[in-house]
């Protein structure tokens, strides 16, 4: 059985020590064949420790449950894991900080599929500048940490409370996701 990955004593961007609550570590199965990585935890995820409780964790809730699935099926976890102040985007140096852990559940979870949810973590997890909108749905061969794993670009569930027109988008990336898994991508 893979190791949990907590890293609750984690003291490497001074900032982030200072403006969180709590680390919001992954949750899920240790063995998910499906791993959701977002950006970094809101205020409810500070508050509370898990990732994706606030209103984007609804809409990805609500887009599962359309699926047949639950949040206890999949891996969810974030490219940070502490609060960015005001929610501002993480930095490159703290994305960068944070790598490691999200590399070592990678390995640990070893999950089919990884769903980027946005900007920040498709761009991190693929290494290159990624219109989402555009890319939603698409899945690429990416190395991480020199392990072969297949990323499917989606749009951040936030998106879709910003823009109801993202709505469709969303719920097609993820019933993609789902669809790999199920037909193990061949
Ligand atoms: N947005 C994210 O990207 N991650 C969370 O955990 C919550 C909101």
């Amino acid at each position: 059985m893979p190791e949990e990955i907590d890293v609750s004593d984690c003291t490497r961007c001074a900032e982030l020590c200072d403006a969180r609550s709590r680390i919001v570590n992954g949750v899920g199965p240790a063995d998910a064949e499906l791993c959701f990585v977002g950006e970094a935890p809101g205020e409810r995820e500070d508050e509370t420790g898990d990732p994706f409780v606030g209103r984007s964790g609804d809409v990805l809730d609500d887009a599962l449950r359309d699926l047949g699935l639950a949040r206890r099926d999949v891996r969810i976890t974030n490219c940070v894991r502490c609060r960015p102040p005001d929610n501002r985007d993480p930095t490159a140096e703290e994305l960068a900080n944070c790598r490691p852990h999200l590399e070592r559940e990678l390995e640990s979870v070893d999950p089919e599929v990884v769903v980027a949810l946005g900007k920040v973590p498709a761009e991190h997890l693929l290494g290159r500048s990624v219109p989402v909108t555009a890319e939603a749905g698409s899945v690429h061969d990416a190395r991480i940490n020199g392990t072969p794993r297949r990323v499917l670009v989606c749009v951040h569930p936030a998106a879709t409370l910003y823009d109801p027109s993202q709505r469709e988008t969303f719920a097609a990336a993820l019933e993609a996701a789902v669809d790999l898994v199920d037909g193990g991508g061949d």
